[in-house]
């Protein structure tokens, strides 16, 4: 595998929109590389300023206490900013927008 293959892939809904993710990108670096504009702040799974539903796929996550609880994980809610993911994952963020250039 070269080292700029994608580890899985990112798919925003409701755009379809496929984004790769690299070795140790989260899910949020990964669609910004990507070009899209997400919402966020914190950037360190504080701020649940990025939080949205994982629709399909696993992550774990970069920091040991992420900020949701556990009703919320096990409603598929992520913090897409310290997540990375275990496969393929679709993210529902109808927020998400291609940034203008
Ligand atoms: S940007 Fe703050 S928790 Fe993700």
């Amino acid at each position: 595998m070269a080292v700029s293959d994608p580890v899985a892939w990112l798919t925003l809904q409701p755009q379809g929109e496929r984004v790769p993710v690299h070795a140790g990108q989260s899910l949020l670096e990964a669609a910004l590389a990507a070009g899209f504009d997400l919402p966020r702040s914190c950037r360190n799974g504080t701020c649940r300023a990025c939080r949205c539903r994982m629709t399909a796929g696993r992550v774990r996550y970069r920091v040991e206490w992420p900020g949701l609880s556990p009703d919320e994980r096990e409603a598929g809610e992520v913090l897409p900013c310290v997540a990375l993911p275990d496969g393929d994952v679709v993210l529902s963020q109808p927020l998400a927008r291609r940034a203008s250039t």
